[in-house]
């Protein structure tokens, strides 16, 4: 692919020129090596080559065979200095599932053949099926193993344009060598290479074809590197035999204290950059058309979805100590609210109680799956990043995917939940109905409490930010589910946003659902109400008063059956409600998976926010400096 880079200047808030007129013509085939001190914009010069991060503004363009970014993105393959990659999943099975992506088109059995050649050619095969592991914390492969792996991660689509960010650091001087000679492998087969490179050694450096040396954002040298040792003794800078060019060329762009030596080393790199201006100019042919390149197909959207509904299975696979931790915490919370409201009476009383104990058992449900989630997004937010920025698939077929995995994992932890605090407490269990209706109900809640979450964590860059929200976002839960105020009662703008509490529906869904009892036809109300607190144990009723109960009531009980008890807890009069029990639960249930679809759709938009905003809303292309007559085939 035909790279032009033309006077490109990105500045930033405060008037700061990232990168200041930088030109450059790169020929489908070349190597060019992108040096220049640290901060010189060599990052920000290649996240422009993809549209990545850009900030500020931008004057200049860059065309790509004279087309602009977006028809050919898929065809560049982009190395970042970080290695990215799902850490839970073996090199082989990270770079199988990129396969599975970009080369839809070819069988199982072709895609594992260009997976195993890369691993073969990155020396990747000793660890090939180690899980990557994170630094410091998972132990898993070496640092230049990953480092190969990101790179084999760009390599398997087989790119026109290779862009790598300092593939080298960290890696010895023998496996740099072998990388770069098997990135020139790639070049030689036609794919244009820039790579910035930090302290080459000679022989590493030997195989680039051109050097594009950058100092303060601007161009120092745009060139050849047969010749330039040469080129730079003729310019008078010292080049003493024996110091590597590299070495040299970091040496010319030091700029000695001021004084004489200051404004000669001055005049010698205006020399220097007068050689780019030609070795710029004379570039044999601008091809406004460009050699034609068929955009890189890439799996549609549904086999999109297949793939990474497979490789979230297997992540959380292998995430097997995080499922069992929230697994666990689940029975451990169950239980303490169990034994704190063991075998609760049928008094006065503890129809209060009966309120409280749902209300607590709903809102740990919801908290921990916030706090669950909000973990553990940030962590794939990276990869997520990258492999949406390099078209792998849509965002929204992420989204999918993991709502799908996550749906069914939410579902099973509340089945824990009232496995062990319903006979525990001795919640309604008078039919199957009763404990199925209450574990819907934790299912939803939980699901909408894992949907807040994520749209946290992908709304904000790292966990400790998503953590610090969530709290904001719980305590409403808390004081507007109508527990401690009943919601009618609650001011404006209270009221109106206890309709959007989860926990408000919840609570009158299992209310109403724990007071759903049968009639008892031996309950003579007349009886009852006044009957000697001492013979509760014998009533046939749903509920019976203690003496104190009795007493404070004026000596007539006023809750005998349920719907007493919904009347004693103003639950009768709340919205939405139905005719009978049935239809309430099934209105407050309605509202809750209204509800989730609502956070599951606002995940899906700050997901989506969070890619665009990453991504850059504008494109480089678009500003043309390029005369028309020149480049009338660049999109606008
Ligand atoms: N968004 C930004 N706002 C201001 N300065 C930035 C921004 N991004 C990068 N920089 C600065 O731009 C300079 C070039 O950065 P970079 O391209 O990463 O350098 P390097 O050549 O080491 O890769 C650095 O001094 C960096 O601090
Ligand atoms: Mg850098």
């Amino acid at each position: 692919m035909n790279v032009s880079v033309d006077s490109l200047t990105i500045t930033v808030a405060g008037g700061r020129k990232l990168l200041s007129e930088v030109n450059c013509l790169v020929q489908p085939g070349d190597m060019v090596a992108l040096m220049g001190p640290s901060g010189a914009g060599k990052t920000t010069l290649l996240n422009s080559m993809v549209g990545r991060s850009i900030m500020g503004s931008v004057s200049g363009g860059i065309s790509y065979n004279g087309k602009s970014l977006g028809t050919v993105r898929s065809n560049i393959g982009y190395v970042t200095q970080d290695d990215i990659m799902y850490e839970t999943l073996t090199p082989r099975e990270n770079l199988s599932f990129a396969a599975s992506f970009i080369l839809p088109k070819l069988g199982k059995a072709q895609q594992k053949e260009v997976v195993e050649d890369v691993i073969n050619k990155l020396n990747l095969a000793k660890c090939a099926d180690t899980v990557v592991g994170s630094p410091g914390l998972v132990r898993g492969i070496s640092g230049g193993e990953r480092k190969r792996t990101n790179v084999g991660l760009s390599l398997i689509g087989k790119p026109a344009l290779l862009l790598l960010d300092e593939p080298t650091s960290g890696l010895d001087s023998k496996m740099s060598d072998s990388l770069m000679k098997d990135v020139k492998t790639v070049a030689e087969q036609g794919c244009t290479v820039v790579a910035t490179i930090h302290q080459p050694s000679e022989l590493v450096f030997s195989r680039f074809d051109k050097v594009l040396l950058l100092a303060g954002g601007q161009t120092a040298y745009y060139g050849p590197i047969k010749g330039l040792r040469d080129s730079l003794s003729n310019l008078g800078f010292l080049c003493p035999l024996g110091t590597p060019l590299p070495e040299l060329l970091l040496d010319v762009l030091e700029k000695p204290a001021a004084g004489a030596d200051r404004e000669e080393h001055e005049k010698k790199l205006i020399n220097l950059r007068a050689l780019t201006d030609s070795t710029g100019k004379d570039t044999t042919v601008f091809s406004p058309g460009g050699s034609e390149m068929p955009a890189a197909r890439r799996a549609g959207f549904c086999k999109q979805l297949a793939i990474l509904f497979q490789r979230e299975a297997v992540n959380v696979k292998r995430n097997k100590p995080l499922t069992v931790v929230r697994a666990v915490q689940s029975i451990a919370a169950a239980l303490l609210i169990g034994l704190i409201f063991v075998q609760l009476e049928r008094n006065m009383t503890s129809i209060q109680v009966r309120l409280f104990a749902s209300f607590l058992l709903v809102f740990a449900q919801f908290m921990f799956a916030i706090l669950g989630v909000a973990n553990a997004f940030p962590a794939e937010r990276a990869v997520f990043l990258r492999e949406t920025q390099d078209k792998l698939y849509h965002p929204a077929a992420f989204y999918l995917a993991k709502v799908a995995i996550d749906t069914v994992l939410q579902s099973l932890f509340p089945i824990l939940v009232v496995a062990v605090a319903y006979p525990l407490i001795g919640l309604n269990g008078e039919s199957a109905d009763r404990v199925l209706w209450f574990y819907f109900i934790m299912a939803i809640v939980s699901n909408c409490g894992a949907a807040v979450g994520f749209m946290v964590s992908a709304a904000v860059p790292s966990v400790t930010i998503a953590l610090s929200i969530v709290p904001g976002l719980v305590m409403p839960q808390l004081l507007l589910s109508g527990i401690f105020i009943k919601v009618e009662d609650l001011v404006q703008p209270f009221n109106a946003l206890s309709y959007l509490m989860v926990a408000r529906y919840a609570v009158q869904a299992t209310v109403t659902n724990e007071f759903s009892c049968s009639a008892k036809q031996d309950c003579d109300a007349q009886v009852w109400r006044v009957a000697d607190p001492n013979q509760c144990s014998a009533s046939p009723c749903d509920f019976c008063c203690t003496a104190h109960e009795k007493l404070a009531s004026g000596g007539i009980c006023p809750t005998l059956t349920c719907d007493d008890a919904l009347r004693f807890l103003a639950l009768d009069e709340i919205w939405p409600s139905g005719d009978t029990h049935e239809e309430t639960i099934s209105y407050n249930v309605a509202a809750l998976l209204i509800l989730l679809l609502f956070f599951r759709l606002q995940g899906l938009n700050v997901l989506m926010m969070s890619y665009r905003k990453a991504t850059t809303g504008r494109c480089l292309p678009c500003r043309f400096s390029r005369p028309a007559a020149v480049n009338s085939e660049v999109s606008v």
